[in-house]
């Protein structure tokens, strides 16, 4: 156990959002930035297919917000989406002052620009890419640029285990003065203090078998704060990605998006097309459609998976516009030039989160929430391809105007956070039992909770997490921390989350699909659901505020 010198501001999570925040306040202030595994474990470095943003003559804000609404299925805040549009050129403008290189194409003129890629949703072709490997562009510049500063300093395997508040260390006041660390090399517990504490976890999709996402996204800033008291909101829009490489040997590799905006085709075992009976927009319409399409057609035919197909381009334009996934594909004996490529959906993106305004303010003083693990509003029920690096990148800027208005007002942190107590547990001789809940819980999200829901199913569910709940809180309560336990004590809450959320939906809105109520509620306004934690203090809470663009 050590306690650690204060921080002006302790950044958890260096993914694109966290990275972007340190380096912007850099110059100003004394920067942690912790990683629960090495620097670049994030969606951030697995991201394929780049960062929308309006570039191109014939495009224009207004199209890129209504396209972001029509996704959003009612319930984007349009502000919101008007002020996150609005950023998008300066965001890919700072990007490549980092030193983000991203893919050029040369005019008849020999004039050169950024190629433009679509995706489903987008009515024009606005995202901005380094190939097929845009986050690895992204993670490995900010990371270097990172590395330079000398106010940044870079925390590896450090996991947060919980916040902590003034109020729970018995002051008066409810800010957050810091938090609690296990640091994973060294086997401590550290207690971390700052002035400014911003969650950067990322999401949660990894609460389902099967997803797209690194191991690292087990929604651990959503669970944070909920234990600490901040209100979380839209958990039930849990994003499922259309097209996830089916194979054996595969774990959670992406075929972008983008492949489809160049014209592949989903198609069934026997070489039938069907998106066309779906959507006007056929393979690009937007997730929620493509996904659900996807699942019926499975159901329908009793096969375990569809497939896309590009092998009608030219080989040398597959392999130069998707060189990963052609590589990737190839060590699994798949040619995608010459075979279409088996795909299954997967959870791919939490759209719901921390309650934020569009400072990203949360519900405690002095704690903010930036990029996938924060629910701004952006993305409603439905997230449009590419808009989530964008978020990051935006509320990234936003929330750096913020803090560095209020830090230098803020005084030096005097409380003494406690040691971390281990008087009373001890190592465990029973880590399977960890190891089958984790198992137990991501299968039946994945069964109960996943494209398709009804009320029985989600009942189901709920009674099994009451079980978990209360055998992880026993275990937590006994046995000495380690990462998975503490990777499973926030998928639980996560979990719950989500069903409740689910379960106070009578309709089927965007990414929330319920046979019991199949159809879309417009009898009123749309709503968000906010779930408020038994900690939440009104008093503090969060005014939403107005703001210029
Ligand atoms: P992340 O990049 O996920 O980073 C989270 C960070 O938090 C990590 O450093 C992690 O270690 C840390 N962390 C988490 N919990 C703790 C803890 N308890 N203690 C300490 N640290 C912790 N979006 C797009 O816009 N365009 C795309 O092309 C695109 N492609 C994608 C492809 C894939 C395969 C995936 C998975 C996602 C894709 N997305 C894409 C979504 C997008 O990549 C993510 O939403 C975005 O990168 C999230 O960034 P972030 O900074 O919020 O979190
Ligand atoms: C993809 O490349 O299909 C992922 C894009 C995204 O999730 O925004």
């Amino acid at each position: 156990m050590s306690n650690s010198k204060p921080y002006d501001v302790l950044i958890i999570g260096s993914g694109g959002a966290g990275l972007t925040l340190a380096l912007k306040l850099a110059d100003y202030a004394n920067i942690a930035v912790l990683s629960k595994f090495e620097l670049t474990e994030g969606s951030t470095f697995y991201a394929q297919g780049g960062i929308s943003a309006v570039l191109d003559k014939e495009d224009s804000i207004e199209s890129h917000i209504e396209d972001t609404l029509n996704a959003g299925a009612g319930l984007c805040n349009t502000d919101i989406v008007r002020l996150t549009v609005s950023y998008g050129k300066k965001s890919i403008d700072w990007l490549r002052s980092q030193g983000v290189e991203f893919t050029e194409e040369q005019t008849a003129s020999g004039e050169k620009h950024l190629h433009l890629n679509r995706e489903g949703g987008h009515s024009h072709r606005r995202i901005v890419h380094a190939t097929d490997a845009t986050g690895k562009a992204v993670s490995l510049s900010l990371i270097n640029r990172a590395k330079e500063h000398p106010s940044i300093n870079l925390l590896e395997n450090h996991n947060v285990i919980d916040l902590i508040t003034a109020n729970k260390l018995g002051q008066s006041g409810c800010e957050v003065v810091g938090a609690y660390v296990l640091d994973t090399e060294n086997h401590v517990v550290k207690a971390m203090s700052a002035k400014i504490v911003v969650l950067a976890t990322g999401g949660a999709s990894k609460v389902y078998l099967y997803s797209t996402n690194p191991h690292i996204a087990t929604g651990d800033g959503i669970a944070l704060a909920w234990r600490a008291g901040c209100r979380i909101s839209n958990m039930e829009f849990m994003q499922f990605h259309p097209t996830c490489l089916y194979h054996p040997n595969a774990r959670s590799f992406l075929i972008s998006e983008a492949v489809r905006g160049e014209g592949a085709k989903l198609r069934l075992p026997d070489g039938r097309s069907f998106m066309q009976r779906y959507d006007a927009r056929e393979e690009l319409a937007p997730r929620d459609i493509v996904a659900r399409a996807i699942d019926n057609e499975m159901k329908t035919h009793g096969v375990d998976c569809v497939y896309l197909d590009i092998s009608h381009k030219p080989a040398e334009f597959v392999r130069e516009h998707f060189p990963t996934i052609y590589q990737q594909c190839l060590t699994f004996g798949i040619d995608i030039t010459s075979q279409p490529i088996p795909v299954v959906p997967a959870a791919h993106y939490t759209c719901g989160g921390v309650l934020v305004d569009s400072y990203a303010r949360t519900d405690i003083p002095r704690l903010y929430a930036i990029g996938e693990v924060a629910c701004t509003g952006l993305h409603g029920a439905n997230r449009m391809a590419s808009n989530s690096l964008l978020e990051c990148l935006v509320f990234a800027e936003r929330a750096a105007q913020d803090i560095l208005k209020n830090l230098p007002t803020l005084p030096d942190t005097k409380i003494n956070i406690p040691e971390w107590d281990e008087s009373q547990v001890i190592d465990s001789d029973e880590e399977v039992v960890v190891s089958h809940n984790w198992d137990e819980l991501r299968r039946f999200m994945w069964d109960y909770v996943g494209i398709v829901r009804t009320n029985k199913r989600l009942s189901r569910a709920m009674r099994r997490l009451e079980l978990l709940k209360e055998e992880i809180s026993e275990y937590y309560g006994n046995f000495r921390v380690t990462s998975d336990l503490l990777e499973l004590r926030n998928l639980v809450i996560v979990a719950e989350l989500i069903v409740r959320c689910a379960q106070q939906r009578k309709e089927s809105r965007g990414l929330h699909y319920t046979q019991d109520y199949p159809e879309l509620d417009n009898s009123q306004p749309a709503q968000n659901t906010i779930l408020t934690p038994e900690k939440f203090k009104p008093a503090y809470a969060l005014k939403f505020d107005e703001f210029e663009l």
